[in-house]
């Protein structure tokens, strides 16, 4: 690999400066992206064609210097492929036609088979390696299943989770048997984009925040930790990244999982995590994505406060603490990196 620094940093090995990539780096707040798209017409056309998906994947690495790319596509294309019917609604987000209501529509879901049922993504994988050749590692992803869920049941994004809470107090042993059909999609999920060509793995668990710690333990954290089992057993070189967004107070828990580094939103301080876990893991994150909305003059202070808190040394790799946000100028993103880039290699010396 040309650039390195990203896989050695979550491998906690040094390295010149802090590596740098950006969560949902291709995306709406990007020109070209919303020429691509406009191109492909929806969303979900646009993740199932791999030539489109490896031209919005490349955006932001032509356009900044980036020391990751993440494959271009969703958390649900998996829920989709189970067969819930994924539409996304302009101005609404994520909506499935056949959410998941009981016990009974749970024991007809299917464990799909990621080069048929999912072949478009793992084609996408294959596409984007191609390009990319030895420039940069890929990231592959998937959704943990507690995140997963929570949209399979409520059938869409955004609520207080009042269905799928109801059906963990009064039917625990139905959704844990979802949880499990899950945990075993996203193995051979994952499994497959590593075969075809995924150099680090990201399970994003935007709603493991919202549970109680024992809640959070059984249906969140269990299911992942078994995911790790099966990534660390049929491909034990490929750094796992796990982050529960608002899940600062499970980074120990997290870190027992066997997973090779955590992601970090902006509400838990990384110098204060990495005195819990950095000996077992890499950090990757934090800086508020709201931020770059502030002047660009203003936003090399606040990527400063970001390096010193995770402090000298390696095992750091620098993101957002959740996607950028559409309104986000595309010059404050380059002076965010910009910071990165200038500041960092202090930090290695
Ligand atoms: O990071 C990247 O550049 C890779 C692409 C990526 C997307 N979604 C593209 C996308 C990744 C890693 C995701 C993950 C994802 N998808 C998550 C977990 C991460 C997180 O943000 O918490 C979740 C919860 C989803 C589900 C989802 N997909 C939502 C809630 C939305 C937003 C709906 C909206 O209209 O705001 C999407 C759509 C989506 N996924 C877009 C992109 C670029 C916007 C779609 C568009 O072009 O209109």
């Amino acid at each position: 690999m040309d650039n390195d620094r990203f896989l050695r940093a979550l491998r906690r090995q040094p390295v010149d400066r802090t590596p740098l990539w950006m969560m949902r780096q291709a995306g709406r707040y990007l020109p070209e992206y919303k020429a691509t798209r406009a191109r492909a017409g929806d969303f979900m056309s646009l993740c199932r064609s791999p030539e489109l998906c490896c031209e919005v994947t490349l955006q932001p690495l032509d356009r900044f210097g980036l020391d990751a790319a993440i494959l271009f596509s969703d958390i649900l294309t998996v829920p989709d492929a189970m067969g819930l019917g994924l539409r996304f609604v302009e101005g609404e987000g994520p909506v499935f036609d056949r959410p998941v209501r009981d016990a009974h529509a749970i024991e007809a879901l299917g464990v799909p088979d990621p080069e048929t049922e999912l072949r478009y993504v793992m084609d996408a994988v294959r596409t984007i390696r191609g390009a990319l050749g030895s420039r940069l590692p890929l990231i592959g992803f998937a959704g943990s299943p507690w995140t997963l869920a929570t949209y399979m049941i409520e059938g869409a994004g955004g609520s207080d989770f009042h269905t799928i809470k109801r059906m963990a107090y009064d039917a625990p042993e139905a959704l844990d048997s979802l949880l499990a059909k899950l945990a075993a999609s996203v193995s051979l999920y994952l499994e497959a984009q590593q075969r075809a060509g995924a150099d680090a793995l990201m399970i994003f668990d935007t709603w493991g925040g919202v549970l109680s710690p024992a809640d959070y333990v059984q249906f969140s954290l269990e299911p992942m930790a078994r995911i790790v089992e099966h990534l660390k057993r049929v491909a034990p070189e490929t750094p796992v990244i796990l982050f529960t967004k608002n899940g600062g107070q499970h980074l120990e828990a997290m870190a027992e999982t066997g997973c090779d580094a955590l992601g970090l939103d902006w509400t838990t301080d990384l110098g204060s995590a990495r005195s819990r876990v950095g000996t077992r893991v890499a950090l990757q994150g934090n800086l508020d994505p709201t931020w770059l909305l502030a002047q660009p003059a203003r936003i090399e202070a606040a990527v400063a406060r970001v390096l010193d808190s995770y402090g000298k040394g390696p095992g750091h790799v620098f993101n957002l603490g959740h996607g950028i946000l559409q309104q986000t100028p595309p010059e404050h993103a380059a002076a965010m990196i910009e910071a990165v880039r200038n500041l960092s290699p202090a930090f290695h010396a």
